[in-house]
């Protein structure tokens, strides 16, 4: 079992936290429970694993929907009008039981209730355990968009228990290696050579560097979206038919072709996305055929990293990067070696 420590230490609070990844790490659920909670509400789905119990506290569980349309604003007042109920107070607990969905609808109704309550979130999803879970994101959709209702609020603790991923359907595997994939090339480890234990906690210890440098984005933390601007435009314009993650993988290989198109890295750096995310991820490496590069584009004009123009975090001589101002014929030349 290891155990990954989030310093958060600016500001007031002290906000650092454990995230425990291992098979069995649920175990550990109850040593994540902070001081003084009574009540704890569980948020979840129908047909995630609660094999665990925590017989000491008031503990109510609350399901919320399946897919995008559960995650909004209706399914906040739904759970919070549970939690009025069942009487939570902000010196009580929310614990998220789930993937990326799940946690990120109960962390925004954890920040939402009473102003901000604990939570500790329970991931059972690859994608979970290496992104949604940890760092503090939170928030639901609006019809106008993904995620545009939010809030950071870190959590108290965060359980990644491996056992949780041998029951997952594949493309809920594939999404994850998509997110996982993109850490091969944020530092220079060696992910590959690792065990998956290792590799999660690796990946997660990367997110946190990340994270404790700029917990609300104001630079470094966009390097978490490599490979997301072409991806969320993908996913956008296949109607949601290509899931997260697979999208991601998609947007690595993009990413890099676009970055040796403005002559930031050679032509082996472009072989090498695609051979990790292609060969050692089995991951999709082109886009779905017929999909309109003028239509791309104008999604990655409005992708939230890009206050101006066409913003990218790309590969360079110094790493990857966050570049304002892409020149578009070099985003349509790349595109277009790309995109069948
Ligand atoms: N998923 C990207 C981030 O947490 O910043």
């Amino acid at each position: 079992m290891l155990r990954v420590r989030v310093p958060l230490t600016g500001g007031s609070v002290d906000r650092s936290y454990d995230v425990v990844v291992g098979y069995g790490a649920i175990n550990q659920l109850e040593s994540l429970v902070p001081d003084g909670t009574k009540r704890i509400a569980v948020v979840t789905q129908e047909g995630i694993p609660s094999g665990w119990a925590l017989p000491t506290f008031d503990v109510e569980t609350y399901f919320i929907g399946r897919g995008e349309s559960s995650k909004s604003l209706a399914t906040i007042e739904t759970l919070t009008r549970g939690f009025a109920e069942q009487g939570i107070t902000r010196h009580d607990l929310i614990v998220g039981v789930g993937g990326g969905m799940v946690t990120d609808v109960a962390g925004f109704a954890a920040a939402s209730w009473h102003r901000g309550t604990p939570v500790v979130h329970v991931a059972t999803t690859m994608l979970g355990m290496v992104d949604a879970a940890i760092g503090g994101k939170t928030g639901v959709n609006l019809p106008e968009g993904k995620n545009l209702v939010g809030a950071y609020w870190q959590p108290s603790g965060v359980v990644c228990d491996l056992s949780a991923l041998s029951t997952l359907p594949p493309r809920e595997t594939r999404c994850g290696l998509g997110e996982m994939a993109k850490y091969n090339f944020l530092t220079g480890d060696d992910l590959l050579s690792m065990d998956l234990e290792q590799r999660i906690a690796r990946c997660i210890e990367i997110k946190v560097e990340i994270v404790a440098a700029d917990e609300r984005e104001g630079g470094r933390r966009a390097l978490l979206n490599y490979g997301h601007t072409l991806a969320h435009a993908l996913e956008i314009a296949s109607g949601y038919q290509l899931a997260h993650g697979e999208a991601v993988a998609i947007g690595l290989i993009y990413a890099a072709e676009l970055a040796f198109e403005l002559g930031r890295v050679e032509q082996a750096r472009v072989d090498e996305h695609r051979r990790v995310v292609g060969e050692e991820y089995g991951l999709m490496a082109t886009p779905p055929a017929g999909v309109d590069i003028d239509e791309l584009v104008r999604l990655m004009r409005r992708d939230k990293k890009a206050l101006n123009g066409l913003t990218f975090a790309l590969d360079g001589p110094d790493g990857v990067e966050v570049v304002n101002d892409v020149d578009e014929v070099a985003v349509r030349t790349a595109l277009a070696r790309f995109v069948q």
